[in-house]
C-alpha cells in the first residue's frame, strides 16, 4: 500500500511489489493535494493530524503482510496514512513501513506508525532521503529491508 503525491514513494512501493511478486495498491486521497495552495494546506492539515476521505481497492483482511509507504509532511504521518491506519484492522498482521522523505524525519516517524498500529507485528522499516532517492544506487538497502519481510 502507498500513498504518494510526486511519485516518489510509488516508485519505490513498485520496486518492493516487483521484488516480491506481491500486489500492489495506492491509498487515494480524495482532497486535491496538488499545487502551491493545496501544498501548504496539505503541510497544515498534516500538522494538526487530521484525517482526510480516502480510497483503496485491495482488503488488507485477504495479506498476510502489509507494506505500507508514503512521505512525510510538517514531520508528521501524512492525513491519508493516519486515516488509512485508522480505517483497517491490521491486528495480528505482519506490518512494515517505508518513507521517502526530503530529511531523516523518517527516524522519527517508524515509531509513531507503530504505536498506531500496536497490535501488529513489526517486520521491518526502510527510510530514505530523497536526494538519496534520486540520486544514489539504494538498492542494497531496499533489498535488505525486503529480506526482512520475507
Ligand atoms: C506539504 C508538505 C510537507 C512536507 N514536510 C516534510 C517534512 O516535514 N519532512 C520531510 O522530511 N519532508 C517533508 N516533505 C517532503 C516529502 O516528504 C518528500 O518530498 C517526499 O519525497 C515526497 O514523496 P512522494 O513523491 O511519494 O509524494 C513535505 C512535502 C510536502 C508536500
Amino acid at each position: 500500500m502507498y500513498y504518494s503525491r510526486t511519485g516518489n514513494n510509488r516508485t519505490i512501493a513498485k520496486a518492493i511489489a516487483e521484488k516480491l511478486s506481491a500486489d500492489i495498491d495506492e491509498i487515494v486521497d480524495k482532497k486535491n493535494r496538488q499545487g502551491k495552495l493545496n501544498w501548504l494546506l496539505a503541510g497544515r492539515d498534516s500538522r494538526a493530524k487530521k484525517l482526510t476521505e480516502i480510497e483503496y481497492q485491495k482488503n488488507p483482511q485477504d495479506y498476510d503482510t502489509i507494506i505500507i509507504g508514503a512521505p512525510i509532511w510538517a514531520w508528521n504521518p501524512i492525513p491519508p496514512l493516519r486515516t488509512y491506519l485508522q480505517k483497517v484492522d491490521l491486528s495480528g498482521k505482519r506490518v512494515a513501513f517505508f518513507i521517502c522523505s526530503k530529511s531523516e524525519a523518517y527516524i522519527n516517524m517508524f515509531p509513531q506508525l507503530a504505536e498506531m498500529t500496536p497490535e501488529s507485528e513489526h517486520v521491518g522499516n526502510f527510510g530514505i532521503q530523497e536526494h538519496r532517492f534520486l540520486s544514489e544506487d539504494y538498492s542494497a538497502e531496499l533489498d535488505e529491508f525486503i529480506e526482512k519481510i520475507k
